[in-house]
């Protein structure tokens, strides 16, 4: 922000008082940090609105259609061109916002500069004051937007929040801790926010999307063994809470919204020796794959509906792996990794010929992150498979792999087949349209394992919270 002493200044986005809320939204789209400035027939500055004030209006029943004069804030905190060039005076023009926009977040806060007529001459952050004053301060990141994560305690949420607050993002996790609720212990950092809440519940959503600017969507009952377990609740959790808070999210505008599907939806595929892409059929052979795809038809569908800017994507992600905050020893790669460790044995149903494709937890995080940082343009009602090609493997090959890293295993081979998906995926999109390739291979997430367990890092692990299904028959979940 700062060159040789001078402070830059953001030009301004200027709208007319009879402009409306969705103009406004329009405008502003992508630019979550952006704030609109309001002015008269002369050019003179009478307001501002910031996104969270034209959600908030639309939130007290104001239609988009609604004209700024009714919902803008006509009395924004200005900083006048010439108090910039005094630092006395710059620092008291930041003890005023730091009154008016609190203490986390003040840093953020974007105002308009202004000449003596009023006539905008630019915008400036906080952050960018701060260095001003205060001239060993390092900027902050530019990234200021926040993110809701519904599911954020999980096995995938507990990795991403720590991911996207690396990458300069406010988090707030939205979770009602079913399994495991120390995930997300030891975050220290003021751009982090936990909302122990029901994404099932209607207030706790409209509670949780207050000032957020992007939501990722990882709640829900996960895998078929635990779907089948508690179908009630999987249709109430996978469907309608999702749903719900897709047309909660384009009702206000927060546009971008990530919903994480599976590769579980091509199910089996008639020949399995080709690889599926985001136009192949979908075959679910599950309850939870039969709901992810309805799921997926019925959030693209919420872009029908009068907002035109909701910009949903679909990730469908191959089976996960490798070690997270929230283990889960329910997934193939990390029960062959525990059972390899603990029990010097694996068990292979069904053959073992069955291809599955597989992504490690921190790409999963890595993809996601890259959506959210895309052009909104690019993601818009799009669906991407989330994986890498070279991570296709069939369940002989994933045992295999195992032996290489614990080399005492014994594999028991049976011919019981307990799950029929068989699909090899191609993961050409994700890394066209948004520039994302995993990274992580399953050899290095069974060696990341190989370590923890040496080491004790990860306490009982048959532990009831590691694994959806036995936690919920424990706790007779409906
Ligand atoms: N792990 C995989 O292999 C995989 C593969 C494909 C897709 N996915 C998808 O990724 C997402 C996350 O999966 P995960 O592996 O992290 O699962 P997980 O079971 O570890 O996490 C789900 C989280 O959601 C929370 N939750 C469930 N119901 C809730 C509710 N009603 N209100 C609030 N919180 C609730 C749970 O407490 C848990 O913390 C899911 O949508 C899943 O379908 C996962």
């Amino acid at each position: 922000m700062k060159k040789n002493g001078q402070l830059n200044l953001i030009p301004p986005i200027e709208l007319r008082q009879t402009d409306t809320i969705f103009d406004a939204l329009k405008n502003i789209e992508g630019k979550h940090w952006m704030i609109v400035t309001v002015v008269d027939d002369q050019g003179c500055l009478v307001g501002v609105a910031s996104p969270g004030d034209l959600r908030r209006a639309i939130l007290q029943g104001h239609p988009v259609s609604t004209t700024l004069k009714r919902v803008m804030n006509d009395e924004p905190i200005l900083i006048e061109e010439e108090q910039l060039k005094k630092t006395e005076d710059v620092n008291q023009v930041l003890e005023d916002m730091k009154a008016a926009y609190g203490d986390i977040y003040f840093r953020y806060a974007m105002a308009p500069v202004v000449r003596k007529d009023k006539k905008v001459v630019g915008l400036i952050n906080l952050d960018s004051l701060t260095v001003y004053v205060s001239k060993d301060q390092e900027p902050m990141a530019t990234n200021h937007r926040t993110v809701l994560i519904v599911g954020g305690g999980g096995y995938i949420g507990s990795t991403l929040a720590r991911v996207l607050l690396n990458d300069g993002w406010s988090v707030r996790v939205l979770d009602k801790f079913i399994y495991y609720g120390d995930s997300l212990k030891g975050i220290d950092n003021n751009r982090f926010e936990l909302m122990e809440g029901d994404a099932a519940n209607i207030d706790d959503i409209v509670r949780a999307v207050d000032g957020v600017d992007a939501v990722v969507y990882l709640a829900e009952l996960v895998g078929d063994p635990a779907c089948a377990e508690a179908p009630q609740a999987a249709l109430k959790t996978n469907y309608l809470a999702v749903t719900s808070m897709a047309h909660l999210c384009s009702h206000l505008n927060i546009n971008r919204f990530v919903y994480m599907s599976s590769c579980s939806v091509y199910g089996a595929s008639e020949n399995p020796d080709e690889f599926l892409t985001e136009e192949s059929a979908l075959n679910p052979v599950s309850l939870y794959a039969r709901i992810k795809s309805l799921v997926e038809e019925s959030i693209l569908s919420v872009c029908n509906l009068p907002n035109p800017l909701f910009a949903p994507t679909i990730l469908r992600l191959a089976t996960v792996f490798g070690p997270s905050y929230r283990p889960r020893f329910d997934l193939v790669v990390n029960i062959f990794a525990k059972n390899a460790y603990q029990n010097k044995k694996i068990e292979v149903h069904g053959g073992g010929n069955q291809w599955r494709p597989n992504v490690h937890v921190k790409d999963v995080a890595g993809a996601i992150n890259a959506v959210l940082n895309a052009p909104i343009d690019d993601v818009r009602a799009q669906t991407f498979n989330v994986g890498g090609d070279a991570q296709n493997h069939t369940i002989n090959d994933l045992a295999e792999l195992t032996k290489q890293v614990f080399p005492a295993t014994e594999i028991i081979r049976n011919s019981d087949l307990i799950d029929p998906r068989n699909y090899r995926v191609s993961f050409e999109k994700l890394e066209r349209v948004v520039g994302f390739k995993a990274k992580h291979s399953v050899v290095e997430a069974l060696q990341e394992f190989k370590e923890l367990f040496e080491n004790k890092s990860t306490e009982d692990l048959d532990s009831l919270h590691f694994s959806n299904v036995r936690a919920l028959q424990a706790l007779k979940y409906s």
